[in-house]
């Protein structure tokens, strides 16, 4: 039912991106790739069109949606007060991996894209299907990633085909995304700004442009999340996720001694690595390869779902560059457990 169609920078794509652009004035949802994930796109100024949006999801309509802009002046359309050190950051890091939370100028995005909220989540894709798509709608798009909730987010058009097929028009495809995990959420209306998500762009090159900024969970304990999106339920894997220290020998103990209670394992870890015990294995990369880990991390979860494994062991990375969104992302489809032997 849902239709899939390729774009392909060799080839003049006008009439494919027509289309999808068609579909997205007629008040219809349409998934396409960015350098980060998938997205699942509605017109952020028509309520019909972002109630769509969660409905093919099964998204809680309490969770705000990411503006997407096609140039960087839009950011003024769609929020007030944006403070200089933003400026900056747009300069140097938009279009990227980078969504900003600003004051919500209001009355110009449809209420339910950012259901209750003062603020709006704005960034500028690093991809040149989102681009012009963009560019040829000439308008913003509310976009989620283009899972079904509970699912990894999409970094291929099969993998949002597996989730939202009949449930949506259309699919542009542009290939495996670049990033991997989704962009950082920095709120830039406190002072310093605090990242809400850790994603494609490190804290490290944040503060190299900015300054200090504060990490959501270190410096304020105990508190709520205050990226919503933060509290639900994500990337939960069929079979329970451990994350192990990424040693080859760990691993194969841990393989041997869950071997021992009749357990078939499932394995996602470093190329080099060879764990022939286990019963599968999924490669995300060199072992410090943060980059090429990122990338193929989601792909490699629903590998696992796959499979018939009784238990996923997953290798850590370090917690530093982008090695925090990974580790905050593995953290979160093991429920934060860690294996220890037993
Ligand atoms: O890379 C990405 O950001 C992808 C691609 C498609 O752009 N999008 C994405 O959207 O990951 P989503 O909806 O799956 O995650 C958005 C996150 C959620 O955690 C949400 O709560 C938070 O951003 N967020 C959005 N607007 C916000 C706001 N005004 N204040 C605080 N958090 C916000
Ligand atoms: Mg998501």
């Amino acid at each position: 039912e849902t239709k899939i169609v390729s774009v392909d920078s060799e080839v003049d794509n006008v009439r494919n991106y027509q289309q999808a652009v068609d579909i997205l004035k007629s008040g219809e949802v349409v998934a396409f790739p960015t350098e980060t994930v998938y997205g699942l796109g509605a017109l952020a100024t028509k309520r019909e069109a972002v109630q769509k949006i969660y409905d093919a999801k099964g998204r809680p309509s309490d969770n705000p949606l990411i503006i997407h802009i096609g140039k960087k002046e839009d950011a003024n359309l769609y929020a007030v007060d944006i403070p200089e050190a933003a400026q900056k950051l747009m300069d140097r890091f938009w279009p990227g991996p980078l969504t900003m939370v600003f004051h919500k100028r209001p009355g110009v995005i449809a209420e339910n894209a950012t259901p209750g909220f003062e603020t709006v989540g704005i960034r500028m894709p690093d991809h040149p299907v989102a681009l012009q798509l963009l560019n040829m709608l000439d308008g913003p798009l509310a976009a989620p990633s283009a899972n079904r909730s509970g699912k990894p987010s999409p970094t291929e058009a099969e993998h949002v085909y597996a989730d939202l097929n009949g449930r949506i028009p259309m699919i542009v495809d542009g290939g495996q995304t670049g990033v991997g995990v989704e962009s950082t959420v920095l709120d830039m209306t406190t002072e310093p700004p605090a990242i809400l998500r850790p994603g494609g762009l490190t804290k490290e090159m944040i503060e190299k442009v900015i300054g200090p900024v504060q990490s959501e969970g270190k410096t304020e304990k105990d508190k709520a999340p205050r990226a919503p999106g933060m509290k639900y339920m994500h990337y939960a894997p069929n079979a329970p996720l451990f994350m192990i220290e990424a040693s080859e020998t760990a691993i194969q103990t841990a393989v041997q001694n869950l071997h021992k209670e009749g357990k078939r394992i499932a394995v996602i870890g470093p190329e080099e690595f060879s764990i022939e015990e286990a019963d599968w294995y999924f490669s995300v990369g060199s072992l410090h390869d943060y980059d090429a880990i990122a990338a193929n991390l989601y792909r490699a979860i629903r590998q696992c779902d796959e499979t018939e494994a009784d238990v996923i062991l997953a290798a850590e990375t370090e917690a530093s560059g982008v090695g925090e969104a990974i580790m905050n992302r593995l953290t979160k489809a093991a429920n934060g457990k860690r294996y220890s032997q037993r």
